[in-house]
């Protein structure tokens, strides 16, 4: 099946897991993938994989947001979906639960959701 061919998705937090998997799963439909996410390299990795094209991108900041969209936009045209997946699931962070966590996952659930979903080409 194609069935999302030539469609242009973002994936935020595209690098491993799944917003990895899903990445892969949408180029197989005929998606052009572009991966965001703070881990370069991986996410450089997961875009080669499927002739993608990726970006370091930290979720929480809204210049990354509008960089990654524009990505998609200036490589592939335009933008028809975004899949955010984005999360800090190191075990230096899980568990924790410290006053500093409580801050930042509801930054990167709540606010950098909103962000990256929200931004519109410039052009
Ligand atoms: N894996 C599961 O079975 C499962 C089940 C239910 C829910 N979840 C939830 O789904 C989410 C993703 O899970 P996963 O297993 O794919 O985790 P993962 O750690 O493999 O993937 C998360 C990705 O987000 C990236 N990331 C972290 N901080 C970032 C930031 N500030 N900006 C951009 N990217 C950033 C990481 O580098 C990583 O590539 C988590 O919230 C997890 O709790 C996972």
């Amino acid at each position: 099946m194609q069935g999302l061919n030539d469609k242009v998705i973002v994936v935020a937090g595209g690098a491993t897991g799944i917003g990895a998997a899903t990445s892969k799963r949408l180029a197989e439909e005929g998606a052009k993938v572009v991966v965001g996410d703070i881990n370069v390299e991986a996410a450089k990795a997961t875009a080669d994989a499927i002739d993608g094209r990726h970006l370091r991108f930290d979720i929480t900041s809204e210049a990354d947001c509008k960089a990654l969209v524009e990505l998609a936009v200036t490589e592939f045209g335009g933008l028809d979906g975004v899949f955010t997946v984005a999360a800090d699931t190191s075990k230096e962070t899980l568990g924790r639960d410290s006053e500093s966590d409580l801050l930042t996952v509801p930054s990167m659930s709540g606010s950098g959701r909103w962000t990256s979903t929200s931004r519109e080409p410039s052009s």
